[in-house]
This record gives C-alpha cells, structure tokens and sequence, in this order.
C-alpha cells in the first residue's frame, strides 16, 4: 500500500510571537494541559487528514499564486475550543477580511487540486497552544492571565506533514508559499 501522509495547511508565525504565545501558555494553561511548544504553533487553515503522496504534490501546486499581504494581524484573546467540552486552548485572531479572503482561496486550491471539502463550521482563526488529554480536565472558564495583544506579520503559508512523535506531533513542512513581499502586481 502506498505511503499515507496526515497533511494540513497552515499560516506561520513569526518566531518571536510563536515564543510569545508559548511563554504565555506556561503561565496560563490549567495543570494537565499540555503545551504545544514554540516550533509547533501555527494557524491551521484547512486540515486535510490522510492522503497520499500525489495529493501533496497536488497541492503544493495548488498552493501557488495564492500569495499577497495579509498584514497585520492581530491577537484577539484566548479562548478554549470547542467552547462546551473544551479540547484546546487557543489564542483567537481578530477577523481580517484578507486573511478570511485568503482562507477561502486556499480552500477553493485545495479544492481544485485533491477535491478537498471544507469544514462546514465558520473559519475561527486561531493557535492552538495547549491540548487536553482526553476528558482528563475540567478548565476554568476564566483565563488568566491574559494572552498577549501582539500585531504581526505573517509571512508564508505552508502544507505540513504531521507526525507521531514522543511528547507531540512532530510537522514537517512540505512545501512553503511566501506571503510577506510577495510580488502581486
Ligand atoms: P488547530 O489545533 O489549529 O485547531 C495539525 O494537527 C493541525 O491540524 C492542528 O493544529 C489542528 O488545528 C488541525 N487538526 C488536527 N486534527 C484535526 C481534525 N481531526 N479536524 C480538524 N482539524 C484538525
């Protein structure tokens, strides 16, 4: 059988708002939420689940030509998702019109490329920082401290493999798509 690959496309972050996010999560996350540590956080666009190697191909074509500056955006607070029976917990973007213009474009690639369909659920942009073990935690509906208001500048959008891996997932980008100082004209 051929080789399956768990795949999702993401915005990246700049690496100082990734330790940013993470440095908060340490003073934030309940006990027993598990950290997501700075090299893994993301904004995931569109999770794709297991395809072959010939979809990642397919869509790092796809991804091509989606480029143009989404800047800035901006953090929006922390929240744990989903709200009832919480699973994560995140710190939300502020809705930008190019960043949700830029979502459905990429949803509309993956679409021509694998025949993708999207989560049905509005895109809530978001990073995850911190998973809870399964039904392990009940958490505290106040978050404390608060997350950092950071503005920044998100310069490409990657497909990412994911992989197990002790104490997390382990992504491996695939193939990067620059965003920031991209030539639209
Ligand atoms: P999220 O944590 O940003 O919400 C890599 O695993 C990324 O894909 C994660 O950051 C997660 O998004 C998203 N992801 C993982 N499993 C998923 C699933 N079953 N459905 C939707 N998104 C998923």
């Amino acid at each position: 059988m051929s080789e399956r690959l768990r795949l999702f496309v993401a915005l990246d972050l700049p690496a100082g708002v990734r330790a940013q996010l993470a440095g908060w999560c340490q003073l934030a996350a309940a006990p027993g939420v598990r950290r997501i540590v700075a090299e893994n956080l993301h904004v995931t666009l569109a999770f794709l689940g297991s395809r072959s190697a010939q979809d990642a191909a397919a869509i790092a074509t796809g991804l091509e030509g989606l480029a143009r500056d989404i800047c800035p955006l901006e953090t929006a607070g922390a929240l744990w998702l989903p709200p009832r029976g919480p699973g994560v917990l995140c710190v939300a973007l502020a809705d930008a019109p190019a960043l949700t213009a830029l979502h459905a474009d990429v949803v509309a690639a993956l679409g021509q490329a694998i025949g993708y369909e999207p989560d049905e659920r509005p895109f809530r942009p978001h990073v995850t920082v911190g998973r809870i073990p399964r039904g392990t935690l009940r958490v505290p509906r106040k978050i404390d401290p608060p997350a950092p208001q950071l503005h920044f500048e998100a310069s490409a959008l990657t497909l990412y493999r994911s992989s197990p891996a002790p104490g997390g997932a382990r992504y491996e980008p695939l193939a990067t798509r620059r965003l920031l100082g991209a030539d639209t004209s």
